[in-house]
């Protein structure tokens, strides 16, 4: 499941005018499944109203030490969140957390927790760029505390600088990296992403509809639970920080790196669309469209999964992928078995919303021992989730044949 998944969060906010991005990260925090706490600073209320809390969060704002139905609520806030979120956290919050100085429940929450902390920081260019600030900041960094920093724009009044609130959703991602199990760390995991382009000339190619979306939200899912992510991708979608990437754009190239690195891996996630078959005899020049129709035969590539599952060795777990029209289940359990996988994720391509391109996806997850998960309709990333879940399940229960 999600980091974010049943997981309690506190989230706090105080009062800058990025208040009214926190409205956005309440309700993605509750789109990921999280138990959110909302709490206000006076300020904050300036901002935008309580109520718009209350209605969107798990439980109803709180905003003062004194005035709540419970008696000591910075405790039962502190104590029982799984992560104390703050956004937008101004410079006050921020100097009074580094200080240990408490004059409110934000404060005080914080004061009084021992979960991961996250600090978004916004406020004004030159209260950002003051180096009190930047002291306090620098402090509870090296306490362990998360800071999200701020972007360059448009700030309150009509300013531009830096200082303006980090993206909603890139604030949640964060938090649910910190919150995911760390059930891969110790493993190395080899993810191939994106569609092989195979030359016809120097300016064209035989290539296909992949765009590389969930093999690096594989790839990022891996590196959030732990492991140690080598990605052999033909794209340029966003990569895990500490990821080692190699680029490649052939099937011939994929099958070097991939066969060069597997050894070390111990899962495998083939979910690049590799060419099956390239232009034999790739013209050196541009083909001339004057010099008549060309007839381009074609050749196969190597099955690289087939053949990594001809070389894998003990306790690696192998992945394959299967884009499918029509009896979607039936060629995915043969390529399991053709192949000798541990796992295949099939999906319907033809299927809305689904597959290439899109965000979204829906998949087939089979095993050889009648192992089976039909996800729904989902966003690459909990695709990614679902399917790394099977990997964990397979290397754990799996008939006990591999260990972690
Ligand atoms: N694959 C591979 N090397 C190839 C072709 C595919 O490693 N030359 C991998 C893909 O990364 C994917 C799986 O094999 O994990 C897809 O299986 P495959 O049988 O190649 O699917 P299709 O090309 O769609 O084959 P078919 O025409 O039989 O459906």
């Amino acid at each position: 499941m999600g980091g974010l998944q049943g997981r309690r969060v506190v989230l706090g906010v105080s009062g800058g005018i990025a208040a009214y991005k926190a409205v956005e990260v309440c309700r993605r925090l509750m789109d990921a499944g999280a138990y959110v706490m909302p709490v206000m600073t006076r300020g904050a209320t300036h901002m935008v109203g309580p109520t718009t809390f209350s209605a969107l969060a798990s439980e109803p704002v709180r905003m003062s030490l004194w005035d709540a139905p419970e008696p000591i609520p910075h405790t039962r806030l502190g104590q029982t969140a799984d992560l104390v979120l703050v956004a937008p956290a101004t410079a006050r919050v921020i100097g009074c957390y580094a200080n240990g100085i408490s004059n409110d429940l934000l404060t005080a929450t914080l004061l009084a927790t021992r979960a991961p902390v996250v600090l978004v920081p916004a406020m004004h260019t030159e209260m950002w760029e003051q180096p009190a600030v930047q002291l306090n900041l620098d402090l509870l960094r090296s306490r362990g505390v998360t800071i999200v920093p701020p972007g360059v724009g448009r700030l309150a009044g009509g300013d531009v600088g830096a200082g303006r609130m980090a993206e909603p959703a890139d604030i949640v991602a964060v938090a649910s990296e910190i919150l995911a199990p760390q059930d891969l760390a110790g493993l190395t995991v080899l993810v191939t992403a994106g569609g092989t382009r195979e030359p016809i000339d120097p300016v064209r190619f035989v290539g296909n509809r992949s765009s590389g979306k969930q093999g690096h939200a594989l790839a990022a899912e891996a590196a959030a639970r732990g492991a140690d992510v080598v990605l052999v991708t033909t794209t340029n979608q966003p990569v895990p920080p500490g990821t080692d990437v190699v680029c490649v754009e052939t099937a011939a190239e994929m099958e070097d790196a991939v066969l060069d690195r597997a050894a070390g891996a111990d899962v495998v996630l083939m979910a690049a669309a590799v060419a099956d078959f390239r232009p034999k005899a790739p013209a050196p020049d541009k083909i001339k469209k004057n010099e008549g129709i060309p007839e381009i035969v074609l050749e196969p590539t190597t099955d690289i999964l087939a053949e990594l599952g001809r070389r894998r060795r003990p306790g690696q777990t192998l992945v394959g992928f299967a884009a499918e029209t029509g009896d979607v289940r039936a060629y995915a359990s043969s390529k399991l078995r053709a192949k000798g996988l541990d796992l295949v994720v099939a999906n319907d391509v033809s299927a809305p919303d689904v597959g290439f391109e899109h965000d979204t996806n829906r998949v087939l997850v089979l095993g050889p021992d009648g192992f089976e998960i039909e996800g729904s309709l989902m966003d690459k990333r909990a695709v990614a989730r679902l399917v790394l879940d099977a990997v964990i399940d397979r290397r754990t229960s799996g008939e006990g044949k591999q260990k972690k």
